[in-house]
C-alpha cells in the first residue's frame, strides 16, 4: 500500500459525504464541501494543501489532510507538516489503515526534510503517541463577558484595508514568543479565506481598536448564540494603549452573549485578559513529531518549559 495524493474533487465525492457527520458543525453537506473546495482552490491551498491516503483496489481506506506550515524557533525557521482529518470508514476500522497511513507520511516527511509533524487530536493522544507523537499542553479557558472590563473605545468592524495593521499588532506580540507558527503573507491571506467562510451556528467576527489613526488592537472569533459564547480565536497589540484595550474590545465582541470560551493564550498573550476558569482540552489536542536533528536540538532547548507551561503554543486560527 503506498500513500498516494488524493485529488480535492475525488474527497469532495468520496471522503466528505462520510466526514460531514464529525466535522460539518452543523452545515450542510453542500457547504461543507463547498468550503472545502474554497481552501482547495486558494493560494495556500494549491501550494501548502494536500488530501493524501491509501487506496486499496482503488478505494480509498483512509485519508487524511496535509498542511505545510513553518515553525520559527528563535531565528531558526523548521518545516512543518500538519495533518488533519484523519479518517477510516466505520466498516474498516481497526485493521491498521489510519497507523499505517501516518507511519508512511512520517516516513515521507523525515525523508523530504521535514522537520516536525503536528496534529490537533480530537481522541485518545494514546494513539498517536505510540506512532511517536508528543502531547503539548491543550487547555480552555473560560469567562464571564461581565468580567471584562468596559472602556469607551473607537472599536469597528475588520475591513479587507485592516489586515496590515492587524499583521502590525500580531508581530509585535509574536517576536516576543521564542517558538510560533510562523506568518507568512500567503498564511495571513488563507486566515482571511477561511475567515470568508461561516459556521453554521455561528458568525465570525473580527474587530479593531483605532486611537487617532492607528490600529492599537485587534480579536478574531465566532459569536455562537446557540452556546450563548463568544468564541476566541486570536486577539494582538500594540503598546500599553493595545493592551488596556484587550479586555474591553473583547467585552463588545461578545456583545449580548454571556460567556467568552477560547484556548488558553499563548503565555505573551496572556495578561491581556482577565484569569478565568482553565481547564484541560478534550478535543484539538496538540501534539508534535519530531522528525529531524534540529527539530530535536529545539526540542532539547524549550520542551521542557513548552510541557510546564499551561498555555497552548498557538492560536486557535491555527488549527486544522
Ligand atoms: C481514529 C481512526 C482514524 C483510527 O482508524 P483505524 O484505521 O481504525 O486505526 P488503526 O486500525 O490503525 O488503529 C486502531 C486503533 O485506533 C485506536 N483508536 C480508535 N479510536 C480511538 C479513539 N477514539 N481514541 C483513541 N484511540 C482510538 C484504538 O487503539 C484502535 O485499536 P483497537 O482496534 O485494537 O481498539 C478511526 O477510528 C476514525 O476514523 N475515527 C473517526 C475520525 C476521528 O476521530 N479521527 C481522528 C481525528 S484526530
Amino acid at each position: 500500500m503506498q500513500l498516494t495524493t488524493i485529488a480535492p474533487a475525488d474527497y469532495a465525492r468520496d471522503v466528505l459525504p462520510l466526514t460531514g457527520a464529525l466535522w460539518a458543525d452543523g452545515r450542510s453537506l453542500e457547504r461543507y464541501i463547498e468550503d472545502f473546495s474554497t481552501i482547495a482552490a486558494s493560494a495556500f491551498g494549491k501550494r501548502r494543501f494536500r488530501t493524501i491516503g491509501l487506496r486499496v483496489d482503488g478505494s480509498i481506506v483512509v485519508s487524511c489532510k496535509r498542511y505545510e506550515r513553518e515553525i520559527r524557533c528563535g531565528e531558526r525557521a523548521l518545516r512543518a507538516a500538519g495533518i488533519g482529518a484523519v479518517f477510516t470508514p466505520p466498516e474498516l476500522r481497526g485493521r491498521g489503515y489510519a497507523s499505517a497511513m501516518i507511519g508512511a507520511l512520517l516516513d515521507r516527511e523525515r525523508a523530504g526534510g521535514t522537520d516536525v509533524a503536528y496534529l490537533f487530536s480530537d481522541i485518545h493522544p494514546v494513539f498517536y503517541e505510540r506512532l511517536g507523537f508528543i502531547t503539548l499542553p491543550s487547555r480552555t479557558i473560560s469567562l464571564r463577558a461581565d468580567a471584562l472590563p468596559h472602556a469607551r473605545l473607537d472599536i469597528a468592524a475588520v475591513t479587507d484595508r485592516d489586515w496590515t495593521a492587524i499583521r502590525r499588532c500580531f508581530d509585535a506580540l509574536d517576536r516576543r514568543r521564542p517558538l510560533a507558527f510562523k506568518r507568512t503573507p500567503l498564511i495571513w491571506d488563507w486566515l482571511r479565506t477561511l475567515g470568508r467562510t461561516q459556521p453554521a451556528d455561528g458568525q465570525r467576527i473580527g474587530r479593531i481598536v483605532r486611537r487617532g489613526r492607528t490600529v492599537t488592537a485587534y480579536v478574531l472569533g465566532r459569536r455562537v448564540p446557540r452556546l450563548d459564547s463568544f468564541a476566541l480565536d486570536e486577539f494582538g497589540y500594540t503598546a500599553d494603549a493595545g493592551f488596556d484595550a484587550v479586555a474591553p474590545l473583547i467585552r463588545s465582541a461578545a456583545g449580548d452573549l454571556r460567556k467568552v470560551n477560547g484556548w488558553l493564550p499563548p503565555d505573551v498573550a496572556r495578561p491581556a485578559i482577565p484569569r478565568g476558569a482553565v481547564k484541560k482540552r478534550k478535543n484539538s489536542i496538540m501534539m508534535i513529531a519530531l522528525l529531524s536533528q534540529p527539530a530535536r536540538a529545539a526540542w532539547r532547548l524549550h520542551g521542557a518549559a513548552i510541557l510546564a507551561d499551561d498555555a497552548d503554543r498557538c492560536w486557535s486560527t491555527d488549527h486544522i
